[in-house]
């Protein structure tokens, strides 16, 4: 597998090199470590409004979540309504609805003012089979209920056998680096200060707050933390997401495009949208067969799996692009933005969209950049980091600590006997597992990767790999 996403390989926006006449140390106003849709996003809001703010990225605009998306930018997210609606009442789902929606308005406002290219079609989440059904149904209903007009079809326009499916028209899809590279310029030309290349490894005090770099001390008034999960520990959202890991593949084809952007409502999922590459040439995107970060071996199995079935329902396409990604699920269901620490605004966080981060990365922004200005976002407490509804997903939260417990009594203890090539991740001391599809050693507790040289890929781990000794 090349690892490289099709955005990726299209024109790259790199931040330019820190001249030298720009102080790293500070004091800034804002410092937002990140540089995906969460992280610029806050940052352009925050530049707009005149806050001296400076991105820190530890390796490329893009290089997380949102460089490897789908990038459907839409109202109607696979089964993630009807999901809300299992812990919160109807009027939260409407509330995250709602967020999503002024999300979506302004990626597509931001699109069209800055020459972003996108695309209009419908979305579906459509049934495999009778389970899958079921659930389109009940995700029509909730999402009815949300007031989205979303309506159900037994025809669905796909070449092979479905049970029925929601739609909602008019949804939107787009190049993800396109749009990250925009919103960088657009950043820079606000006097943010985007540095690429620049890991965030420690953070301490509150007045200011301190950030520590291999190169840099940094003094900031307010950090954010856009780093999808966040890299501290305090809030400990480490044990309240599950990192949830899937597959793309891009394929030439001759095929007639498939005209919307499709979600299988059964597992494993299935994902399909329409691009196009750099000569016009129409491409099909396949996603899907996820599984949790680091707990399901051989992965290349995984991405076996999507390549046989589309090999069987896309006969003569042609592969031209094969990648995977994370992305963060709450236990709760909701988006995170707002304080890492109840009480306190020095440190603030977003993240645990659940793969549909395209709407709610924007919408966190908002909330987040409306509360460092002072003002006040009616929906923004669906989206509350500390609140009597995180308190409410307790029982699972324990469940999921209950799984990364099992994962480290397996992990930790057998593989320290039988070998000493085990990789132990410097987060919380879970024991990695080898990742033959992307070459990383993955940590099945919190998520962190790492390279086969050791060097960090995904965080929470800040830090390079040490070899167990045994
Ligand atoms: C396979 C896949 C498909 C998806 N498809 C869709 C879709 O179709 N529609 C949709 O709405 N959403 C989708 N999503 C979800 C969406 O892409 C993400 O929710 C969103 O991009 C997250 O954006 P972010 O900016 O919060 O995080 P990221 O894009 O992950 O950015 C975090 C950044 O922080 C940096 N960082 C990490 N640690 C440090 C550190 N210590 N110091 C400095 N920088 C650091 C990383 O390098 C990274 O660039 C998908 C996700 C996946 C995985
Ligand atoms: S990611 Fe937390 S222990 Fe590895």
């Amino acid at each position: 597998m090349t690892s490289t996403s099709l955005w990726h390989d299209r024109t790259p926006w790199h931040a330019p090199a820190v001249q030298a006449d720009v102080d790293l140390a500070g004091p800034w106003d804002v410092v937002v470590v990140g540089a995906g849709l969460t992280g610029l996003t806050t940052a352009l809001l925050l530049g707009r409004a005149g806050k001296r703010v400076l991105v820190l990225e530890a390796r490329q605009v893009g290089a997380g979540a949102t460089g490897s998306s789908t990038a459907k930018v839409s109202l109607l997210q696979g089964t993630r309504l009807s999901s809300i609606r299992r812990h919160h009442p109807a009027s939260t789902v409407a509330r995250y609805v709602e967020a999503n929606r002024e999300g979506q308005a302004w990626v597509e406002r931001f699109c069209d003012e800055h020459g972003v290219g996108l695309a209009h079609a419908p979305a579906y989440t459509y049934g495999h089979g009778r389970v899958g059904a079921a659930r389109a149904r009940r995700e029509h209903d909730v999402a009815r209920d949300a007031g989205l007009p979303v309506s159900w079809t037994d025809q669905v326009d796909l070449p092979f056998p479905t049970s029925g499916a929601v739609r909602l028209d008019d949804q939107v899809q787009l190049d993800p680096m396109e749009l990250l590279g925009a919103l960088a310029a657009e950043a820079v030309r606000h006097g943010v200060v985007v540095v690429e290349g620049v890991r965030v490894l420690k953070v301490r005090g509150s007045s200011p707050v301190r950030v520590t770099t291999y190169e840099h001390e940094v003094r900031t008034e307010r950090l954010v933390l856009a780093t999808n999960m966040p890299i501290l520990d305090r809030g400990a959202f480490f044990s309240r997401m599950t990192p949830a890991r899937s597959y793309g593949l891009a394929y030439r084809t001759d095929a007639e495009p498939v005209g919307a952007m499709y979600l299988s409502a059964d597992q494993p999922s299935r994902s399909l949208r329409d691009a196009v590459d750099q000569d016009g040439q129409q491409l099909l995107l396949v996603g899907g067969s996820g599984h949790t970060t680091g707990r399901s071996t051989p992965t290349s199995a995984h991405v076996d799996e999507l390549r046989t079935w589309t090999a069987e329902h896309f006969p003569g396409a042609r592969e031209t692009h094969a990648w995977s990604a994370q992305d963060f699920v709450p236990h709760h269901q909701l988006p995170f933005a707002g304080p890492l620490l109840p009480g306190s605004d020095h440190l603030l966080m977003a993240g645990g969209y659940a793969k549909w981060g395209m709407t709610n990365a924007v919408a966190a922004s908002l909330a987040l950049s409306s509360r460092i200005l002072g003002g006040h976002t009616e929906w923004a407490d669906a989206f509350a980091t500390w609140s009597p509804h995180e308190l409410r997903g307790l029982p699972a939260s324990a469940k999921m600590n209950a799984e990364v417990g099992i994962e480290l009594a397996r992990g930790w203890l057998p593989p320290l006997r039988r070998t000493s090539r085990s990789k132990v991740c410097t987060h919380l001391g879970g024991v990695t597992t080898w990742n033959d599809a992307e070459s990383s050693w993955d940590c099945p507790l919190h998520g962190s990767r790492f390279d086969a040289d050791g060097s960090v890929l995904d965080g929470p781990a800040v830090c390079g790999l040490r070899h167990a000794e045994g």
